[in-house]
């Protein structure tokens, strides 16, 4: 790990951010370019750069096969990432959780849905799932429906409720929602069109002490903090992307509690594990502590607020999901706290064409109908996504281009 970021100690208002962003190569080396899509994927520090380069060079072999020394190390850092995922979860009983490595969040759902959920379920249960989040976090749970069905068993999936203005779960009518037949509950931490904390802390009260939750976390691990020890975060699974968290394209990992109902036991043979991916991973988390996630949040939030509290004045556009920024911190229990995405649409260009426009001023945003379930292909949107080598600067950069699109 690199050692030329100490930054926990500094305070708020300091030079952090701006230090951080230097140890970006690909952004350092683009001052032309604002790279506004980190939900889609981060870039990468030197330090997880130089851990994937020292690795490569010094000890690349397969994991778990060979007796020999590069073998060994290779088989020991991968054990030692899977401590490091539930040291930086915040895991307070690692000894019973599990972690699994995946290519992403995609697939750490398929895995939970696959490997975990199916063989659990008989005819008649009931598993609730969002329809509105995540196309990852929709198709794994209608998938095992499906392969249930094929086996002759029967169950239902029953939908999350939402609040419509917010994009929130409707907490209260999701208590209604679940019966003593529910088996399952699958939600999302931070909803990846609206940028809203979708208040998963009040999961735990309104489905009771013993239904399995699985989180989401592609746009919170890496993002903001994620303790899976804190009360308020009682869920059974975190699946998240390694890739939006710095790591390498093609990692991610599922952390199990492994505590209501049987361990997460992937199954089928494994295969080689993307080894290169597991070393990036575990340069990311180091990177990422370092930093500090409540710093990388607070920096994200606050451009996040920046964008949104100009932008809702100017009438040519509209902000999806809630259109006020509830920044982190704001005393509203019951409202979302936005995040560091802003998503939004001109009411006369159409998104595909808007995010070309902002190419053209060196603005690199994701303009489609942004992988949401249920969402019309045809009516895209243009989001922005943020991340601590973010700058106000580019922030008020893209203020002027959409103000003079206005
Ligand atoms: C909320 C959410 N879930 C799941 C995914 C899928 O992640 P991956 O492409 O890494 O599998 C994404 C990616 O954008 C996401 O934002």
């Amino acid at each position: 790990m690199s050692a030329v970021y100490p930054l926990r100690e500094a305070g708020p208002g300091s030079n952090a951010p701006r230090r951080l962003r230097e140890e970006f190569p690909i952004v350092t080396a683009h001052p032309e370019l604002a790279y506004l899509d980190s939900a889609a994927t981060s870039q990468k520090p030197r330090a997880v750069l130089d851990a994937v380069q020292t690795y490569l060079t010094t000890s690349n072999a397969n994991a778990g096969r060979g007796t020999y020394p590069w073998a060994n190390r290779t088989t020991e850092v991968v054990e030692r990432a899977r401590q490091r995922v539930k040291e930086f979860l915040g895991d307070p009983d690692p000894a019973r959780s599990s972690v699994h490595f995946t290519s992403g969040t995609t697939e750490g759902l398929r895995t939970v849905a696959r490997d975990w959920l199916v063989p659990l379920l008989t005819d008649g249960d009931e598993i609730l799932v969002p329809f509105a989040d995540h196309r990852a976090n929709l198709e794994p749970w209608l998938e095992a429906r499906r392969l249930l069905a094929e086996r002759g068993t029967d169950i239902r999936v029953r939908a999350l409720p939402y609040q419509t203005a917010s994009g929130d779960y409707d907490h209260r009518a999701l208590a209604d929602a679940v019966t003593p037949r529910t088996r399952f509950v699958a939600v999302t931490h931070v909803h990846h069109v609206y940028g809203g904390d979708m208040n998963v802390h009040r999961i735990r009260a309104a489905v009771g002490p013993h239904v399995p939750v699985c989180l989401d976390a592609a746009q919170s691990v890496g993002h903001l903090p994620v303790d899976v020890g804190d009360p308020g975060l009682d869920v059974d699974f975190v699946v998240f992307s390694g890739h939006k968290a710095m790591a390498l394209p093609g990692t991610g990992a599922v952390w199990a509690r492994d505590t209501r109902g049987p361990a997460l036991r992937p199954g089928g043979w494994q295969g080689t594990p993307n080894t290169v991916g597991i070393v990036s991973l575990l340069a990311a988390l180091d990177w990422l502590d370092e930093a500090g996630p409540e710093r990388i949040a607070r920096h994200a939030v606050g451009l996040a607020t920046r964008l949104t509290d100009r932008l809702r004045h100017l009438d040519a556009y509209e902000i999806l999901g809630c259109p006020t920024s509830l920044a982190a911190g704001t005393p509203l229990p019951e409202s979302q706290r936005r995040q560091g995405i802003v998503t939004f649409r001109h009411r006369g260009i159409p998104s595909d064409d808007l995010g070309f426009i902002l190419f053209s001023h060196g603005f690199m945003v994701r303009a489609d109908s942004l992988c949401q379930a249920g969402a019309d292909p045809t009516e895209g949107a243009v989001r922005v996504s943020l991340h601590v080598y973010n700058t106000e600067e580019e922030i008020d950069r893209l203020l002027d281009v959409l103000e003079s699109l206005a």
